[in-house]
């Protein structure tokens, strides 16, 4: 099978210099990549929307906090801990409703507290190990995603995605574009329909430009004509990505997702989400616990540096919204692919 995944950009490394990331706000003009060599830095590439996507952020963070471990292997044992604890919070800090955050500062937590009593630089090098099997792993799961969902999309005509959930927002390959990926490797002939994303254009910027890389035809829209598309009958499927689900399976994702699934819903469109396990807060019994990130009005004001709408008249920026999981058709993860009830089909994965 091919590999349909253009090897010419890694969205996030390791190196001996520090975090290197390719700067997502640049794209798709400009392909410069930062090197990120304090946590700190991490922590406000991570902020500032450098990286974003939640698998991407959780690697990201999981990389910041053994780059702070090696930088602090020389301190006395204590002071050492008290500098990895710091770390942890301050990466914490940057996002609060992509899990994947929390799922990897708390993986490199648990294997901090395995070996508390080790050599400092002996835990700092066994933290680099582990921030590497998260991106490794990562990227892994993406694959698996797209072998369980290549099934599931139409062998023709066109498949609606919102935002980025393609490689630039993991490891590589991407959940709903590994999906989409693997379903053309596998002989589908499906072009991609992408919501333009406003307000940071996640859709119109990440998602045209990488699919693009690998041949995949993609048509950018604005993301009020998804509507439009589908009661014309020119949609087969819709597939998104999550940064968060809860137990039930209501599904937080960017903001405008929620009116997708609702009108793919009326049209009798299937609306299927792919995320890795590490997405699933069994910890949230429904959406209405997940938080919702409110960012810089900026982004709805400006257009880049142009103001477009008036000085002093207020803005709203939610980045994210919850989708209620009637509306969603299946949850296409690393360990197969759930159905509805949610509650009970998504707790059968971690077992499998
Ligand atoms: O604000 P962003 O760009 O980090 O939001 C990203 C998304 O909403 C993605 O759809 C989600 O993280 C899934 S990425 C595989």
């Amino acid at each position: 099978m091919s590999d349909l995944r253009d090897k010419s950009f890694r969205t996030v490394e390791w190196s001996d210099a520090g975090v290197v990331m390719l700067d997502q706000r640049l794209l798709p003009t400009q392909e410069v990549y930062l090197t990120l060599t304090t946590p700190g830095e991490v922590a406000s590439a991570i902020q500032s929307m450098v990286i974003r996507g939640a698998p991407a952020i959780g690697v990201a963070a999981a990389m910041g906090v053994a780059l702070g471990a090696v930088q602090a292997d020389r301190l006395p044992g204590d002071r050492f801990a008290r500098e990895f604890e710091s770390c942890c919070a301050l990466l914490a800090a940057t996002r609060p409703t992509a899990v994947n955050l929390f799922w990897a500062i708390d993986r490199m937590k648990r294997v901090f507290a395995t070996i508390a009593g080790q050599p400092p630089s002996r835990i700092a090098s066994r933290l680099v190990e582990e921030a590497l099997a998260i991106r490794r792993e990562d990227e892994e799961a993406c694959r698996q995603m797209g072998q369980h969902g290549a099934p599931l999309m139409p062998d023709t005509g066109q498949v609606l995605t919102h935002c980025n959930a393609g490689a630039l927002a993991t490891s590589g390959y991407g959940t709903a574009l590994g999906v989409i990926r693997a379903a053309v490797a596998a002989g589908k002939k499906i072009s991609v329909l992408a919501d333009e994303t406003r307000p940071f254009l996640q859709g119109a910027r990440l998602t045209a430009w990488e699919l693009a890389k690998d041949g995949i035809p993609v048509t950018v829209i604005t993301d009020n004509m998804a509507g439009h598309f589908m009661k014309k009958g020119d949609i087969g499927a819709v597939i998104v990505g999550a940064d968060r689900i809860a137990a039930n399976g209501d599904t937080a994702n960017k903001i405008g997702t929620y009116s997708v699934a609702v009108l793919a819903r009326e049209n009798s469109i299937p609306f299927f989400v792919a995320a890795p396990l590490s997405t699933i807060d069994v910890t949230k019994p429904t959406g209405e616990q997940i938080p919702i990130e409110e960012r810089d009005g900026r982004e709805v004001s400006h257009f880049r540096e142009h103001r477009i709408s008036p000085d002093g008249v207020a803005v709203a920026n939610p980045a994210f919204d919850v989708t209620p999981h009637r509306y969603i058709t299946a949850i296409i993860t690393e360990a197969g692919v759930a159905r509805p009830p949610y509650t009970t089909t998504l707790a059968g994965l971690f077992k499998s």
